[in-house]
């Protein structure tokens, strides 16, 4: 396994590079998380990867939910997102619940933007799970949803 470490102005967060990571999720997780956390991911990845992560938090101890959302870049809008913002009022989440992003660029795109303002700002990780989300839509912390009028 690789590890990267980014320095931004005023954090330093890792990324972990390697084969089968899930099978350390708890391990590579654990210094991260925060007491709650939310895992997001869609209705195509979570019979795929869902379950191991639930498994991680489990032996952590870590209190989770997940908020499963429908697939495509056709939900990338304000809809989706606010299925979010419901998934985490319903289940109480506060400031301080981290937010996984388990997926692909969508769901990263999304869950980035619904971490970057759900209470002014919570924790978030990516775990990308297609090669242009890891190599591309995971890095550098940009986040958006589409507009009906325009693709982002
Ligand atoms: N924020 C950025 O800087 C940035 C950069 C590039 C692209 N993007 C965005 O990323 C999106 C495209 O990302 P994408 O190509 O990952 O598309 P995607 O997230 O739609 O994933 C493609 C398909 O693969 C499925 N999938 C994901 N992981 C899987 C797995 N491990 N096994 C089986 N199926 C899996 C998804 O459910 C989906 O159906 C676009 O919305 C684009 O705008 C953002």
């Amino acid at each position: 396994m690789h590890t990267l470490s980014v320095q931004t102005p005023s954090h330093q967060y890792p990324i972990f590079i390697g084969q089968n990571l899930f099978a350390q999720a708890d391990e590579l997780l654990q210094p991260y998380l925060t007491k709650k956390t939310a895992i997001i991911t869609n209705e195509t990845i979570a019979p795929l990867y869902l379950k191991s992560f639930q498994t991680a938090l489990d032996k952590l101890g870590i209190a989770h939910f997940s908020i499963i959302l429908p697939d495509g870049e056709e939900h990338k809008n304000w809809q989706t997102l606010n299925l979010i913002f419901d998934g985490l009022m319903q289940n109480r989440a506060e400031r301080k619940t981290t937010l996984i992003a388990l997926g692909g660029g969508v769901i990263g795109d999304m869950v980035g933007f619904a971490a970057a303002t759900y209470q002014r700002g919570a924790p978030f990780i990516q775990v990308p799970t297609t090669l242009l989300s890891q190599v591309d839509s995971s890095v550098g912390g940009k986040t958006a949803i589409n507009h009906p009028w325009v693709k982002t």
